[in-house]
């Protein structure tokens, strides 16, 4: 296992729809725990200065860089707003992805990023796999820790970019729901690899196994909210949920979730909702 996959933490704070809330919002989620945070360059849905804002400003309070993970995203032209494009939309796809992470540091006010991520594969494997190589030159080159991919749910696509890519993702981030079956599959192979799955939509598109009896069972067991239930059960399954709470009780709750373990038996029930 590489130093860089133990050092994803267990939770990651998510910055999309934020806006002009985001710099406060980051800062808050730092100060109460959170040490990994995840945007995009994708001015549709990322205020990502805002996050160089609030890294700024917890520097000063002596929150150092390094103590934090810090992940965005490439994404290509079929994800962005044609009036906000954080690249030239005329260069190459490789170029794209190099104008894109200039974009980040300066966004974020950093020289080097933990994480970059695919936001997700482009229309031809071949597009998709010259922006992966630009994003190899920039792990080669030392400024980005680590790479991976974003709404890559056929298992097929993944393994031909995995078998094709000199430098192997480390990350997948998925909506995890039932229409992908959870992406039973996916996380096995995942697994395997060693490569570490980031969900979200992980309460939104839930709300059955939120509301199930079995679920508000054993949060009221163990005093917890159902919420923090099925956190704290992802996370005992190597899952890393996203969180893009922008409520001060939520994000304290949240963290308090490794106070708790639950039992193989308690996960065991758990995953027949699954
Ligand atoms: N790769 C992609 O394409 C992609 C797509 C979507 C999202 N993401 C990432 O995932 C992050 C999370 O987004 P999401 O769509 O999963 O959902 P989310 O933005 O985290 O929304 C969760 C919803 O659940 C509510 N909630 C209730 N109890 C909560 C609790 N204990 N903890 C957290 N939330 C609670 C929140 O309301 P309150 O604010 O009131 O707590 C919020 O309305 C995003 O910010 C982004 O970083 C990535």
């Amino acid at each position: 296992m590489s130093t860089f996959y133990s050092r994803l933490p267990p939770l990651i704070y998510g910055t999309a729809w934020k806006k002009e809330r985001t710099a406060e919002l980051v800062e808050k989620a730092v100060l109460y725990g959170f040490r990994g945070i995840d945007t995009a360059c994708q001015p549709k849905h990322y205020h990502e200065a805002g996050v160089g804002q609030a890294l700024q400003r917890l520097k000063e309070r002596e929150i150092s860089r390094e103590s934090l993970f810090i992940q965005t995203k490439f994404t290509p032209l079929s994800g962005q707003d044609l009036t906000s494009v954080p690249y030239d939309p005329s260069s190459s796809i490789a170029e794209q992805v190099g104008q894109s992470f200039q974009t980040s540091l300066k966004n974020l006010r950093v020289d080097y990023l933990d994480a970059l991520l695919l936001h997700s594969p482009l229309s031809h494997h071949q597009q998709t796999m010259e922006a992966w190589h630009a994003m190899e030159k920039l792990h080669q080159q030392g400024v980005v820790h680590q790479i991976g991919l974003s709404n890559c749910y056929e298992l097929k696509t993944f393994e031909l970019i995995f078998d094709e890519a000199l430098v192997k993702p480390s990350v997948l981030q998925n909506r995890f729901y039932a229409q992908t079956d959870y992406d039973k599959k996916l996380r096995r192979w995942c697994n395997e690899k060693n490569i570490r799955y980031q969900s979200f939509w992980t309460l939104t598109a839930n709300p059955n196994i939120l509301q199930s009896p079995l679920l508000c069972n054993l949060a009221l067991g163990r005093r917890v909210t159902v919420e923090q239930l099925f956190f704290r059960f992802l996370t005992q399954q190597q899952i890393i949920p996203l969180i893009g709470t922008c409520s001060d009780k939520h994000m304290q709750e949240d963290l308090a979730i490794f106070g708790f373990t639950l039992t193989d038996d308690e996960i065991s029930q758990i995953n027949t909702l699954l």
